[in-house]
């Protein structure tokens, strides 16, 4: 009997059915994580954006709940935070309970306005009440949005403060409150780039430098549209501090040059979340500690997300990439942000230490649906390798290993995709292999190289993949070690 193919990934959340992309609303509550999306509760394609809701108590097993926030007639509700009103700061309390309260852009449906709008919940998180003075807080702007509220306490005081994007102005706004419904402004970061696309989804939160307290740095996260350095959408980051007023960089962030139409330059000497085409909008819980700062993307990108064939069997499109937690480390003379995926359960199925891959003698091995690889690769100069993943018929991708990059080919994989779906992604590594952690799940690869301080997220096509294998392309190739890891009760 042959098992019907699955269609929609297996440890990395996905709606039932319809359109999702940006996570929002992403909140740590009563022991449950929260996880709202941009959702169209109509169809598999964007519009009538409203919150999906799913919940899990480990980040992997998620559990979908009815549509959280629904468009009107007169919005849309766009992208947007929770967080909980501890002392209900907001009055918003019911019967002297403090409530949640989710933060987002209410998005004209003329397309000509978008305000910040607010609404609370008495029940944890499953049903919400949309406030009655919204909106809260209105530029009189078309490209007003992507609210991100946390509690500041510092030297400054302690308040609430909201990081927005004025999208097309390529500008981060932040604002401050005493109660999250009346808001005061604070400054501005930008604006740059001005030959790229729009700026959205913002984030700022603090990180200790190799967990050392006394050295405490501020990360502000910036979605762009086109303009990611692989194509398309795509995210940086940049670490700087901020005094509970203003964010200010460590060092110069690099800006478009006169004369450079393209940004080209800019975008390759920036700090990137993602080095693949699918970590988009990516924001971080709120009620969390500060050391548990954990981040989730949409998997997709703006460039193709809407012309992917649905997944089945009810048309649905969209996925998240698996949570991260996030750290900064330093690394060659650097601070880098690194990333911690949070996976199911594994177990080993196989695993070599110290073997010989020569040219024309591939090591073939299974790879099942949901496969955790562990992967230590020594090159001698001038030797190359390639990874390939397939399902016995042919690759769906080819990852090709010299030293200090690694790129990622799914063009062999891409027939009948969107055109722009088939691309080669380059990440830079540390010099002399490959060390790498991979994800491989149905339809897509997370690879989590150099302790995870180089990432890169990638689509594949809609097979499952079943063969892993390590070939040497030119000179001596070693594998150190190598641990193939199946996903525990994970089944295809
Ligand atoms: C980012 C984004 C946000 C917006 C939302 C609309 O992917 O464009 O700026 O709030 O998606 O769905």
């Amino acid at each position: 009997l042959e098992a019907s193919p699955v269609t929609r990934p297996l440890i990395h959340f996905s709606s039932a059915r319809n359109w999702l992309n940006d996570p929002n609303g992403l909140i740590f509550h009563d022991g449950r994580y929260h996880l709202y999306f941009q959702y169209n509760p109509n169809g598999a394609e964007h519009g009538y954006m409203s919150w999906g809701h799913a919940s899990s108590r480990d980040l992997v097993r998620w559990e979908e709940h009815p549509v959280a926030l629904r468009y009107t007639s007169e919005h849309e509700i766009f992208s947007g935070s929770a967080v909980f009103d501890a002392r209900d700061t907001s009055g918003l309390g019911v019967d002297g309970q403090p409530p949640l309260i989710a933060v987002f852009t209410l998005a004209d449906q003329t397309g000509g306005h978008q305000s910040q709008g607010i609404a609370s919940s008495a029940d944890g998180g499953e049903t919400w009440a949309m406030h009655a003075g919204n909106p809260v807080l209105d530029r009189g702007s078309a490209d007003f949005r992507d609210p991100k509220v946390f509690r500041y306490t510092g030297a400054a005081g302690e308040y609430w403060v909201m990081v927005a994007v004025e999208a097309v102005e390529r500008k981060v706004v932040l604002y401050r409150s005493a109660d999250l419904r009346h808001w005061e402004f604070l400054s501005d970061y930008g604006p740059r780039g001005t030959a790229l696309g729009v700026w959205e989804c913002p984030d700022l939160f603090p990180l200790a430098v190799d967990g050392d307290p006394d050295d405490v740095r501020w990360v502000l996260i910036i979605s762009m549209n086109p303009g990611g350095l692989a194509g398309g959408s795509g995210t940086m980051y940049v670490i700087g501090s901020f005094d509970g007023v203003r964010f200010v960089p460590d060092a110069p962030v690099p800006d478009v040059a006169p004369g450079d139409e393209t940004g080209a330059a800019e975008l390759a000497a920036l700090d990137w979340i993602d080095y693949g085409r699918d970590c988009y909008a990516g924001v971080t819980f709120s009620g969390l500690p500060d050391d548990e700062r954990t981040l989730i993307a949409w998997m997709s990108n703006w460039e193709y997300a809407g012309a992917m064939p649905p997944a089945g069997p009810e048309p649905q499109r969209g996925a998240m990439t698996l949570a991260r937690r996030l750290s900064l480390v330093t690394a060659g003379g650097r601070i880098r942000l690194r990333q911690d995926p949070v996976g199911p359960a594994v177990v080993p199925i196989v695993a070599i230490t110290g073997a010989e891959v020569r040219p024309g003698a591939p090591r073939i091995l299974d790879a099942p649906p949901v496969a955790r690889i562990r992967l230590r690769l020594r090159l001698d100069d001038g030797a190359s390798a390639e990874l390939r993943l397939g399902d016995g018929a042919a690759p769906i991708a080819i990852l090709r290993v010299r030293d200090g990059e690694l790129s990622l080919d799914r063009r062999v994989g891409a027939a009948g995709l969107p055109e722009a779906f088939g691309s080669v992604e380059h990440l830079p590594l540390q010099p002399g292999g490959l060390d790498a952690m991979l994800w491989l799940d149905h339809g897509s690869i997370e690879v989590f190289a150099d302790d995870g301080t180089a990432v890169l997220t990638d689509r594949l096509a809609d097979r499952t993949c079943s063969r892993f294998e390590v070939r040497a392309v030119s000179g001596s190739v070693r594998i150190d070690e190598l641990v193939v890891e199946a996903g525990e009760g994970l089944q295809a």
